[in-house]
């Protein structure tokens, strides 16, 4: 497997040399003219020896496409890259994993729509680490046996990151609500709060309070290495497959929600969760 990588932020360096690691990188991109990583070798831009990974502009894509092929890109920059670029890496056969956060309902039709029509992999992944895709699930099961309780999320970041409440919180909220039963798109019923603060690497608390107890679901990242193993993973996973895919997929969790979990919940006996 040959990987791409596009952003070299504070995450996307982490990623970075992760992939390194992992002998799968061939190639990094950055944003035209705004970039001093520009035309170097990685290995001068993460301050390490030589690695030969060439970090190149995202002017003229698709002959830097075509120079390096890559099989997957894995973007860590922001929502403009895929909006401007989609189609051009659809007509280069690479397949994506994007854990950019920020999409609209409407950006994520239209990847949706050209996945299936250019016939190219994609990865949303908006929450890309397994214990956050586990504490979904957690939420939606907590929503489902205690609909009664009050649902809260609490959003702990970084002071630079850009979003606000982060796309792991709305996943969160989403999953609360379907375990409450309420229509997509409620999601603003569950409220959010943001804190944005120091270098907090991502911590996301569903409190649910009643009249007697509190139950809290905590996840708390401690590096963002975890990030880079979840986009390895995704990276594997979408490597031979075509269509729009969540984490979930890609963790194996899909069986797991909505129906699924409600049967779970009539069926086994109170005492089994005491
Ligand atoms: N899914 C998850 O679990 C997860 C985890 C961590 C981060 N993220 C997301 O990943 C993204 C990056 O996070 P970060 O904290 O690393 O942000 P960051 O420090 O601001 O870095 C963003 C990087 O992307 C580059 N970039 C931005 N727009 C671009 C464009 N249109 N074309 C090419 N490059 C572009 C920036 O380049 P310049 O230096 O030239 O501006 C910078 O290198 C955010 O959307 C964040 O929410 C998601």
């Amino acid at each position: 497997m040959k990987v791409a990588l596009i952003g070299l932020g504070t995450t996307g360096k982490i990623v970075a040399e992760f992939l390194f690691q992992k002998q799968v990188l061939s190639l990094v991109l950055c944003r035209k003219n705004s970039s001093a990583a520009a035309g170097k070798d990685l290995g001068e831009v993460l301050h390490r020896p030589y690695m030969a990974v060439p970090v190149e502009t995202t002017d003229n894509l698709e002959e830097k496409l075509t120079k390096y092929k890559p099989d997957i890109l894995i973007d860590f920059s922001s929502p403009a890259f895929l909006r401007e670029h989609l189609t051009t890496l659809a007509r280069c056969n690479v397949n994506v994993v994007t854990a950019v956060t920020g999409y609209t309902q409407m950006d994520i039709r239209r990847v949706k729509v050209l996945a299936r029509k250019r016939k190219i992999g994609v990865v949303l992944a908006p929450n890309i680490t397994r214990g956050v895709n586990v504490t979904l699930l957690m939420a939606q099961i907590a929503a489902i046996l205690q609909p009664d309780y009050d649902f809260q999320v609490i959003d702990e970041n970084h002071r630079n990151k850009k979003d606000s409440p982060s796309g792991t919180a709305e996943k969160i909220a989403a999953a609360i609500m379907k375990g409450l039963g309420t229509p997509h798109g409620d999601e603003r019923q569950v409220p959010i709060y943001s804190i944005r603060a120091g270098d907090i690497t991502g911590r996301h608390r569903v409190m649910a309070c009643g009249p007697y107890d509190q139950i809290e679901i905590t996840h708390t990242a401690f590096s963002r290495k975890a990030y880079a193993e979840g986009a390895y993973q995704a990276a594997g996973f979408i490597l031979a497959k075509t269509g729009l895919y969540e984490m979930k997929d890609v963790y194996g969790f899909s069986n797991y929600s909505g129906e699924r979990t409600c049967e779970v919940a009539e069926s086994t006996p109170a005492h089994v969760y005491a």
